[in-house]
């Protein structure tokens, strides 16, 4: 399949350009587009047959389901029923933005989109190219991560270019995106509101709209249990490090056996000359979340073995951070 690049203004897209994206959605077809987190692939949401290219564009499992993408609340309430008030005062607070919600869906949704689930994620993305873009399709666009399965999630066109030309029929290339880390997947079936996925928005800042009723994601088994679908798995081996916790021996082993090693720190300290790769993370969370995915894809064209991570401070946007790196170093 010949992929169609198209390049518009991220503030200000030309609406031509759009309107060539939004038929390849309306005929069936599979777009890629920024969205404020990362850039997503996605498809017409209520066609099963479109949707099924989205899964067998990415190689993604059939069991596992994708997010409806909107560009309103009336087009999402369309999809789900159920929503209790507090749902409204978050919609209210953050959206359009990085917060997706799952709440219970009706016969409107494809099965195929759910995985079978009787939920549904909702997202409207707060970017003008992916708000233009589903508008003018004029159907909910259901839509993940821009990556092969099992690849660190795209902050740019040029890496959904890598992983995904010839496999979709056209790219909306809007430059990079803002938060580098994708939404924040919560809950909203059942009170308290569950966080499904820590993201963008913070655990914090939505326990200040909804005190009291938000739910931190349940530890995840961090290592030696083998996750159920393998997620953000660079070919480098990611070796995370708590602040303080001594690395400059573990670094050197690995270099005498012949490893190519790199370092990403968040503290300033030593970085030793013989290191193929050395990041310093200096803008805290937020720095180190909009550069995350990049540093994962820089490794693997530089043939890093083995990436030393610092993790961040687990709190705010640092939570999300620490997740993506222990999603990256299981597997
Ligand atoms: O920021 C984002 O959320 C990006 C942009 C493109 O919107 N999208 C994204 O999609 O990260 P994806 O498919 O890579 O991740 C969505 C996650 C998957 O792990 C999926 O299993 C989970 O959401 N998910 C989707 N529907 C669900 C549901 N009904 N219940 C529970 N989890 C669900
Ligand atoms: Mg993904």
């Amino acid at each position: 399949m010949q992929t169609l690049h198209l390049k518009v203004d991220p503030n200000k897209p030309n609406p031509r350009i759009i309107e060539i994206a939004a038929t390849l959605i309306r005929e069936g077809e599979t777009v890629a587009f920024p969205t404020e987190t990362v850039y997503g692939v996605g498809s017409n949401g209520l066609d099963e047959k479109a949707v099924q290219r989205v899964f067998a564009a990415k190689g993604r499992s059939m069991k596992n389901p994708l997010l409806m993408h909107v560009m309103s609340w009336d087009q999402a309430s369309a999809l789900v029923d159920n929503i209790a008030d507090e749902v409204l005062w978050l919609v209210k607070k953050f959206w359009p933005g990085p917060l997706t919600l799952v709440a219970a869906s009706n016969d409107s949704v494809p099965k195929l989109v759910t995985a079978g689930l009787p939920t549904v994620g909702l997202r409207m993305p707060d970017h003008r190219v992916a708000l233009d873009l589903i508008k003018a399709a004029g159907v909910p666009v259901a839509a993940t991560s821009a990556n092969l399965s099992g690849r660190p999630s795209p902050t740019s066109a040029e890496h959904v270019k890598n992983d995904l030309n010839g496999r979709i029929a056209g790219i909306v290339n809007a430059g990079t995106t803002g938060w580098g880390i994708e939404s924040t997947i919560l809950d909203v079936t059942r009170k308290p509101f569950t966080i499904l996925r820590p993201g963008a928005v913070s655990r914090e800042r939505l326990e200040e709209v909804v005190p009291g009723l938000i739910k931190a994601a349940s530890p995840k088994p961090r290592r030696g249990i083998k996750a159920r679908t393998p997620h953000y798995r660079p070919n480098a081996r990611i070796i995370p490090v708590k602040t303080g916790e001594p690395m400059l021996d573990l670094v050197q082993a690995e270099v005498s056996r012949g490893m190519r090693v790199g370092i990403v720190a968040v503290t300033k300290q030593q970085m030793p000359a013989y290191l193929d790769f050395a990041v310093l993370i200096n803008g805290g969370s937020a720095e180190y979340g909009r550069r995350l995915f990049e540093i994962f894809r820089t490794a693997d064209l530089r043939g890093i073995d083995c990436l030393f991570m610092e993790l961040p401070e687990e709190t705010g946007l640092g939570v999300a951070v620490a997740d993506r790196i222990y999603e990256a170093a299981r597997s």
